[in-house]
């Protein structure tokens, strides 16, 4: 683990101890990109676990699962191994059942879908119960929508991460153009305002502030400045 503070009697406090560190937010809020610097930064393990409810999404459109029928999902979850392999740069492959999904899962029908798949409270607890034992391998960074609140209460420091609708969708529109997929502005904003409803609305582990979570308002940030931010927080919690 890397040094957070020059101080070698924090540091060996630190060290001692895992840290846990949570990034919450919206869909595309810049989470993932800045939680993955920022676990690099800090030398820590970083968590993605929207990809888990991704692999689970794209088997269950694979399989022609009942997506409404919710033991049908838990069922899934419990027969599904999900694995996380850390690339050097910190990208993150995904291996469902041994397949490697990486590109897979950030299809626009996974889009579609997953939000939907996600609200699922079976198989939530099967990917709760996962998370908590990654979490048991070292210090990590978790981002998400649920890991401040329900995943991980005691984390060490909360980040609630967000940005406007407007520049949400704009760097959604971007990123798909990128990849070379024809998507309409207007189809990108209607996909994401699906995704805000839900993800916020649903009955369970509802996206939302965590108690104590500091907020960033990431809209007029670039990806350094959001991490430079993130470490600024994490290094003044730690009374460093
Ligand atoms: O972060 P993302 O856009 O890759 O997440 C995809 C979906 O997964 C998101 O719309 C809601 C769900 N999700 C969740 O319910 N809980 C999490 N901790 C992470 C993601």
């Amino acid at each position: 683990m890397k040094s957070l503070c020059g101080n070698s009697k924090q540091l060996s406090l630190l060290s001692r101890k895992r840290v846990v560190i949570t990034i919450d937010g919206p869909a595309a809020s810049g989470k993932s990109t800045a939680a993955r610097l920022l676990a690099k930064k800090l030398g820590y393990l970083y968590l993605d676990t929207g990809t888990m409810y991704r692999a689970l999404t794209w088997k269950a459109l694979r399989d022609k699962v009942d997506i409404k029928n919710p033991k049908a999902l838990s069922d899934l979850a419990r027969n599904t191994r999900i694995f996380l392999k850390p690339e050097s740069d910190l990208n993150i492959r995904i291996y469902l059942d041994g397949k490697d999904v990486t590109s897979s899962i950030r299809s626009p029908e996974v889009n579609n879908y997953v939000s939907l798949v996600s609200a699922a409270g079976g198989l939530r607890e099967v990917m709760v119960a996962q998370q908590r034992e990654i979490a048991n391998r070292g210090s990590l960074i978790a981002e998400g929508r649920d890991m401040g609140t329900v995943v991980f209460p005691e984390a060490d420091v909360k980040i609630f991460l967000e940005a406007s609708f407007q520049e949400r969708a704009k760097r959604r529109w971007k990123e798909n153009k990128e990849k070379g997929l024809s998507i309409t502005r207007e189809e990108v904003e209607t996909e994401l305002a699906n995704r805000d409803r839900i993800d916020s609305q649903r009955k369970i582990s509802p996206l939302k502030r965590a108690k104590g979570a500091l907020v960033i308002d990431n809209s007029h940030m670039d990806i350094p400045q959001t991490v430079e931010k993130m470490w600024e927080i994490v290094t003044k919690k730690m009374k460093c």
